[in-house]
């Protein structure tokens, strides 16, 4: 009996090692199906082609598995290392539900790797990855959400020539509003090839004193190379006043970079601004404030990196009353490479980490914006702490000339060290209600995983 009872469990164990067997056959089976038709060329086309597109601001086209075959090994390394699609922001640290991340999943990542490693096989020819919806690259970011802008704010035209030094253009237009306004989102485009030349167009807001005199009223939107957009949270404010005047502050580059346009003269260079807007009567309902501003990190005249050298700069800022901090966007230039925001709280010591971006590069500006679900709520006295690091070593792919000091400045070529920070102002009324709210939907997800 015992004899047969071994016999029998040894031939479990191999019937069993032979299933476990048969089931990572099968797993090499189900990778070896991996093909474009099959699961890639969905995740490219809903990834990818927006911008490797004809007339798209990426260097190649990736429309069907002709054009993406070429590349598929280029594809592999991009995709692996994160750098495709641009959007440098570590995964693991701090918050992680952003809205318009366009990080892709580990798991699309994997296959991605394995078909590449296979030989990037296209498929059964019959079926084809859903096709993908040709977009113009001059249409609006969120005109799939919001169709077209409310409002559209265009800058002066100007030629700007293949070569040269910096410009900057200030300039006052008057949009024409009549009532306040509560901005749902905002855009800034550069026009076709301008955005080849357009570094950054900065918008603030002037309203007239009782003199008359035009003041500064606060910030619209900053726009740096590569940024896509911002979209204000429900339930807040951010104010547009009747009677606005908008002041432009656009730096252009003559020579032009990116994929379009390079080394050319660029005529007829406007930067628009799209403006979507709350009902007329959203900004008397009872909302609370929101803005977007600057944040110094440290005085630019203390910034200083030297020739091969490195910098780190750290900055703290903190509010007399509650607040949400609904997005946060770096800004440096060629030689700035990471950046990160912490939160510390003085009355228990504890450090978070909210947001960390080890491969920052100036060719991409994100503006990222945390779920209003999990964006920090900081009680009054937070302390908001960012940090930004520079390599003006030859490592730093970006670098110029690794020889030359570098200054704090707003030439291309010099360095900045500040943040954009979103930020809705609460009272303690409101702190508590949204501490509440999440409170109560954490404890509705326990009791849902019961
Ligand atoms: C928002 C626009 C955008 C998206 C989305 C995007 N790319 Fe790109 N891609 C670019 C631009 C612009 C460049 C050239 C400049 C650069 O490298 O940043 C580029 C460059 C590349 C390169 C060439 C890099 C080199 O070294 O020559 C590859 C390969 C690539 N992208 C693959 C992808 C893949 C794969 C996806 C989707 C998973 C993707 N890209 C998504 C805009 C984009």
């Amino acid at each position: 009996m015992k004899m047969i009872g071994r016999i029998a469990s040894a031939l479990c164990i191999s019937i069993l090692s032979l299933l476990g067997f048969q089931a990572q056959l099968s797993a090499q089976d189900a990778s070896h199906e991996l093909t474009y038709n099959g699961q890639i060329g969905k995740i490219i086309n809903e990834n990818c082609v927006v911008c490797h597109q004809e007339g798209g601001i990426g260097p190649m086209q990736f429309q069907n598995y002709d054009q993406v075959r070429p590349w598929a090994p280029l594809i592999s390394f991009k995709v692996a290392n994160k750098e495709m699609p641009p959007y440098a922001y570590d995964d693991g640290i701090g918050i992680q539900h952003l809205i318009g991340d366009w990080r892709l999943k580990q798991d699309e990542i994997d296959q991605i790797v394995a078909w590449v490693e296979q030989g990037a096989p296209l498929g059964d020819p019959d079926s084809s990855p859903p096709a993908f919806q040709l977009k113009d690259p001059n249409e609006w970011n969120f005109v799939a959400e919001l169709g077209q802008p409310d409002m559209i704010v265009p800058s002066m035209s100007y030629d700007i020539p293949a070569s040269g030094n910096d410009l900057w253009s200030t300039e006052i237009v008057d949009p024409g509003i009549t009532a306040d306004r509560c901005i749902k989102a905002v855009q800034v485009k550069p026009r076709g090839d301008a955005a080849a030349v357009v570094h950054h167009a900065n918008s603030s807001v002037l309203l007239k004193n009782e003199e008359g005199e035009k003041e500064r009223y606060g910030m619209l939107t900053e726009y740096a190379m590569g940024k896509w957009g911002e979209m204000v949270p429900d339930g807040v404010c951010r104010t547009l006043p009747a009677g606005a005047e908008i002041q432009w502050s656009i730096h252009m580059f003559p020579g032009g970079v990116g994929a379009t346009a390079q080394g050319e003269m660029i005529e007829d260079n406007v930067v628009e601004i799209g403006l979507w807007f709350h009902d007329e009567d959203y900004a008397n309902t009872d909302v609370y404030k929101q803005d977007l501003a600057l944040y110094r990190i440290e005085e630019q005249d203390d910034l200083i990196i030297p020739p091969n050298g490195y910098q780190m700069t750290q900055g703290f800022h903190s509010f007399d009353h509650p607040i949400r901090l609904d997005s946060f966007q770096p800004h440096g230039h060629l030689r700035m490479n990471a950046a990160s925001l912490e939160i510390f709280y003085p009355e228990t010591g504890r450090t978070e980490a909210i947001s960390q971006i080890s491969k920052w590069s100036a060719t991409w500006h994100h503006s990222h914006i945390y779920d209003p679900d999990v964006a920090p709520l900081l009680p009054a006295g937070a302390v908001l702490v960012l940090k930004q690091w520079y390599d003006n070593t030859s490592d730093n792919p970006n670098n110029p000339d690794p020889d030359q000091w570098v200054v704090g400045g707003s030439r291309t070529g010099d360095e900045m060290t500040h943040a954009w920070l979103a930020i809705t102002h609460l009272d303690d009324e409101g702190y508590e209600k949204l501490v509440a709210e999440r409170k109560e939907r954490e404890d509705r997800s326990i009791a849902g995983q019961d």
